[in-house]
């Protein structure tokens, strides 16, 4: 009776494990350039162009102006391009590990394709996005997240130092870059 037990409180703590693990399951970045090649043609929608327009694509180089070194400054802090309490929310993959970052991942890039749409390594090739477009795989399951409000959230809250009400509507037409409908 006592090893029974034992054998369903092992097998029951080994299930919730392993749940817990595919949940944090780790992707590794590739940076917007690993986007660029497929998604900047007009057919596509030109979303890294759009992107690179956008302040996203600013949001570590403005670390370096002097409104942010201002700003800095109040906090006592010296250099924001290298305080994790600025650079959290002005790049992408702040503070994961290392090894998961990809050689065309750059920190100059700020807050790219990555921050809202997840790590890209593994959903990234051709066959896995054409199925993921066709509804035949979970997009979660190779790291694919689909962005939506709370997802800017994590960024755009109170917790900015220059915090603007956050829109949603209106800061989507602003970044918006949604694939042509065919006509
Ligand atoms: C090898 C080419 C290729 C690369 C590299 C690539 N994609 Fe895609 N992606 C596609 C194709 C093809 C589709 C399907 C588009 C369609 O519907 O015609 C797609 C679809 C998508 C979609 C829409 C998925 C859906 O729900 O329908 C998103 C979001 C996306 N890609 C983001 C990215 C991001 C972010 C990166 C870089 C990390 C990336 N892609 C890299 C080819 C690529
Ligand atoms: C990883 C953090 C992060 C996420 C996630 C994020 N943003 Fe941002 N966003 C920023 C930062 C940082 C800036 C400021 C960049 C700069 O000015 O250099 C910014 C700026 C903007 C701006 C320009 C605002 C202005 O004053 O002109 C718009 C619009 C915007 N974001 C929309 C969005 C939307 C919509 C989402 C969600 C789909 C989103 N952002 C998700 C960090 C983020
Ligand atoms: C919680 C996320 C977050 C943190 C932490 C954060 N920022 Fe930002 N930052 C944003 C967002 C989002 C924007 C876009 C405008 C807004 O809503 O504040 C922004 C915009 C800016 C701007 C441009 C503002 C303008 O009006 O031109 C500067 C400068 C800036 N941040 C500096 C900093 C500095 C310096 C730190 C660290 C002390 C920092 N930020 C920490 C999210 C953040
Ligand atoms: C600030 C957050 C943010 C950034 C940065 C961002 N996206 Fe998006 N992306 C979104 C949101 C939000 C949507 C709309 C999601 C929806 O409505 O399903 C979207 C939609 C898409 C789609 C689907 C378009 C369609 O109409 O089917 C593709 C493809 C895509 N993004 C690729 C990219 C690529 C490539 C980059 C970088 C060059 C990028 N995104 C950067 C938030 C972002």
């Amino acid at each position: 009776m006592k090893l029974l037990k034992l054998i369903l409180v092992l097998s029951l703590s080994l299930a919730f494990s392993s749940q817990v693990l595919a949940q944090n399951k780790q992707f590794g970045y590739v940076g917007a350039k690993g986007c660029k090649m497929c998604h900047n043609t007009k057919k596509q929608g030109q979303q890294y162009k759009i992107w690179l327009k956008s302040k996203h694509a600013q949001a570590y180089k403005t670390l370096a102006s002097e409104k942010a070194k201002a700003i800095a400054k109040e906090k006592g802090i010296a250099d924001p391009q290298k305080a994790d309490e600025c650079l959290q929310c002005h790049v992408t993959a702040h503070g994961v590990d290392a090894k998961l970052l990809g050689k065309k991942y750059s920190i100059e890039e700020g807050v790219s394709c990555e921050s809202c749409h997840g790590p890209g390594k593994v959903y990234k090739k051709k066959k896995t996005m054409i199925a993921i477009s066709k509804g035949e795989i979970d997009p979660a399951s190779v790291g694919l997240i689909k962005p939506d409000e709370k997802t800017c959230k994590n960024c755009h809250n109170e917790k900015s130092p220059t915090f603007k009400e956050f829109d949603y509507e209106k800061f989507y037409e602003k970044i918006k870059h949604e694939k042509p409908k065919k006509s």
